[in-house]
């Protein structure tokens, strides 16, 4: 927390680059370009997470600025990411504009209604994102990563996991970045870096003490769901484990 709020999403971003949270200008400038007030309506502009349904928040806007300082340098014109547990998509939106036309941003949401409110935030300020396919939302279990966009420049992880997904790190170029809070729910988390050498080998590095909601299976996260479809609201509605293109649904809004 930088005990940052403002009246506006300028104001939030000024307090944060003046508290040192904000450090590159390159973070600085997309930052400024998402403004956090299409992603949450309640109190977007103050530094805190907000709750967004289904258990889970978005998180807050510094952890977002810190997770874009640690994968700058991954984060250049041409680069290609995964964004893992998406949510309101703020972070995605933020990579996707970092990495430019040439690059390629792919966010995975395990719970759809989170998925298409993704797909509404984004589209109401930056539609040219998932028109011209800069950027693409899937929904799916993140753990797996998304193989057939593999090797990736960077990961980010938006939520919590006592280790790494194998998955993620097969599926990260040697010299890419994954920046993700490891560690048990219950709290002493660490977001970490873990660098991939040119070896294989993969170097981590604790970075700030903090608290995310799991990476976990979705019944766990919304039980509520699981009850629905039990009292047959649903009846073969299985969330597909792997997100496959009839379920890439960056077009669907428009
Ligand atoms: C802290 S929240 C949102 C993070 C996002 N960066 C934001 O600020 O809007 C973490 C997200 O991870 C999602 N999530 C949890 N477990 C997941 C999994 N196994 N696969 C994909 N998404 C998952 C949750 O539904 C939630 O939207």
């Amino acid at each position: 927390m930088s005990w940052c709020w403002g009246n506006s999403h300028d104001e939030l971003i000024t307090c944060m680059k003046e508290h040192g949270v904000i450090r590159s200008s390159r973070v600085e400038s997309v930052m400024r370009i998402v403004d956090r007030g299409h992603y949450t309506k309640t109190n977007p502009y103050v530094d805190a997470p907000q709750s967004i349904g289904y258990n889970v928040v978005i998180s807050a806007p510094h952890l977002h600025a810190r997770a874009l300082e640690y994968l700058q340098d991954h984060l250049h014109e041409g680069s290609k990411c995964l964004d893992i547990g998406s949510g309101t998509g703020y972070v995605a939106a933020c990579m996707a504009l970092m990495v430019g036309n040439t690059g390629k941003v792919i966010g995975i949401e395990h719970m759809e209604e989170l998925l298409q409110s993704s797909i509404d935030n984004i589209s109401s300020g930056h539609p040219h994102l998932l028109s011209n396919g800069t950027l693409e939302l899937m929904l799916g279990d993140g753990r797996h990563g998304f193989l057939d966009g593999a090797p990736y420049d960077c990961i980010h992880v938006g939520a919590s996991s006592p280790s790494v997904p194998q998955a993620l790190v097969d599926q990260l170029k040697p010299g890419g970045r994954i920046i993700m809070p490891i560690g048990p729910y219950e709290g002493g988390q660490q977001l970490e870096q873990l660098d991939k050498l040119s070896t294989g080998i993969v170097l981590r590095k604790p970075l700030l003490a903090v608290r995310y909601v799991p990476l976990t299976d979705q019944h766990k996260q919304w039980p509520e769901q699981q009850q629905q479809k039990q009292n047959g609201h649903h009846d073969d509605e299985q969330v597909q484990k792997y997100p496959s293109s009839d379920k890439m649904l960056q077009r669907k809004s428009f």
